[in-house]
């Protein structure tokens, strides 16, 4: 297989969950790889996952996307090694437990929330852009959120920067077509990634139909028992991820991809 072949793509957050299965299959699809994680180590442990089924396909990049230097040098590390940058997937994010509503959140939430989840896109494709247009052309996936499908999510600094960077995608979309650049999201329901695995007591090491069965017992008003397909692995939604990078999305741009069971559309 090889959807991806001569494609680099540059994602973020690779070092766990929904990052890593992307950098995973979009290698085993042919694309270089470059592993933009805050945390070195994950990152490492990711270039291992992918240099073991794909030899010379990544490069990890310690990088922390709400600094702009850092992400910065990221891309540029990138170029030079694998000749370019023409896939963007903004991966790094995440709610903090601590995330509250409106009235009652602590304001330290939202620095942190809109930094990553917001801030963080953008950066990204503020700095990465210009290496999508030396190379031709390109697609974005960012990372928004059922959350911000429907507003039944408790924490709304997360809701709030999901949001933002479903209108962000759509910006995106309406100027650098020009550029042969798409850009799209994804949002997804309950993904069991470590660290939602963990926040929900799901036992990641257990096999897969029995995490999935475990988180689903939780209904949980966001994906409830009514929308089964609600709840997946990471690997699921390096699928929709692979799709809106390849060429066989062409024809899309500017959409935002439930991959939640339908939990925001019943
Ligand atoms: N897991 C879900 O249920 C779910 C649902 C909807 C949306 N999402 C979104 O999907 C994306 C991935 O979620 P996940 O659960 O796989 O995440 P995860 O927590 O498993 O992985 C996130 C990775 O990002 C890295 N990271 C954190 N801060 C960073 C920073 N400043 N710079 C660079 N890297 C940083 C972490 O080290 C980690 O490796 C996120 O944007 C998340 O908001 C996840």
């Amino acid at each position: 297989m090889s959807r991806l072949q001569g494609r680099v793509a540059f994602i973020t957050g690779a070092g766990s969950g929904i990052g890593r299965a992307c950098a995973i299959r979009f290698a085993a699809e042919g694309a270089h790889v470059v592993l933009a994680d805050v945390d070195g180590e994950r990152g490492e442990r990711t270039l291992q996952d992918v240099e073991g089924t794909t030899p010379n396909h990544a490069l990890a990049v310690t990088t922390d996307v709400t600094d702009e230097a850092s992400v910065d040098a990221a891309l540029a590390r990138g170029a030079e090694r694998f000749g370019k940058i023409d896939l963007l997937v903004n991966c790094a994010g995440g709610s903090l437990a601590d995330d509250a509503s409106v009235t009652d959140v602590d304001m330290s939430v939202w620095s942190h929330t809109i930094d990553l989840d917001l801030k963080g896109p953008f950066l990204c494709c503020r700095l990465g852009i210009p290496h999508l247009q030396r190379a031709g052309g390109g697609a974005i996936v960012n990372f928004t959120s059922v959350v911000a499908l429907k507003g039944a999510f408790p924490g709304h600094v997360y809701t709030a920067a999901k949001g933002g960077v479903i209108a962000l995608t759509q910006a995106i979309a309406g100027r650098y077509w020009r550029d042969n650049i798409r850009a799209n999201a994804i949002a997804p329901g309950i993904v069991l990634s470590e660290r939602v695995a963990e926040r929900l007591g799901v036992d990641s090491a257990a096999p897969r139909e029995q995490q999935l069965d475990t988180a689903m017992q939780q209904n949980n008003r966001l994906v409830d028992a009514r929308h089964p397909f609600g709840y997946g692995m990471p690997e699921d939604i390096a699928e929709v991820a692979l799709f809106l990078a390849s060429h066989e999305s062409r024809m899309v741009n500017g959409a935002v991809i439930p991959a939640e069971g339908g939990a925001s559309a019943y």
